[in-house]
């Protein structure tokens, strides 16, 4: 199993529209391919992870970085682990307001949650740390 976990920043006129165009294209192109993953939008910024068979993983990069809805793509950590983390889902994805995570005490949760997975991987326990540091800006 290979694993990439990248940040990007969306255009400045994304509109949500384009949020529900890239979940559906995910979806549908994810689980014919099964890839998994999760992906974060916070203030104008992604945070995602795919995981799956190395070459579709990394060629769906490729396409992902061409995508001009975001720019300032960067690669923060891609390798091999034993089994998927997000096993149930084509793309499991996260949208969070300030007021939400006040609401939730989301951040404190994410921590918590990060510490739950069987095997932590580097990249995954990054994508939780960036993910706490996204949402704390
Ligand atoms: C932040 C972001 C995340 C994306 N994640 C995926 C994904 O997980 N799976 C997918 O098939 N497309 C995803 N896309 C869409 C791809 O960039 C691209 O539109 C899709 O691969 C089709 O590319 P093509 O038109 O070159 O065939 C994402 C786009 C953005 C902006």
């Amino acid at each position: 199993m290979f694993e990439l976990v990248y940040c990007s920043v969306a255009k400045s006129n994304l509109t949500s529209q384009d949020i529900q165009d890239i979940l559906e294209t995910s979806k549908k192109f994810n689980s014919d391919n099964q890839i998994t993953g999760c992906l974060l939008y916070h203030d104008h910024e992604f945070l995602q992870v795919l995981e799956g068979d190395q070459q579709v993983v990394q060629d769906l990069f490729i396409s992902i970085k061409k995508d001009l809805r975001h720019f300032n793509v960067i690669l923060l950590a891609e390798g091999e682990k034993e089994s998927r983390t997000f096993a149930k889902w084509s793309m499991a994805y996260l949208e969070l307001n300030a007021n939400e995570i006040q609401k939730h005490g989301f951040i404190k949760d994410l921590k918590a949650f990060s510490q739950l997975a069987d095997k932590p991987t580097h990249a995954i326990d990054l994508f939780w740390t960036m993910a706490v540091h996204i949402l704390n800006d």
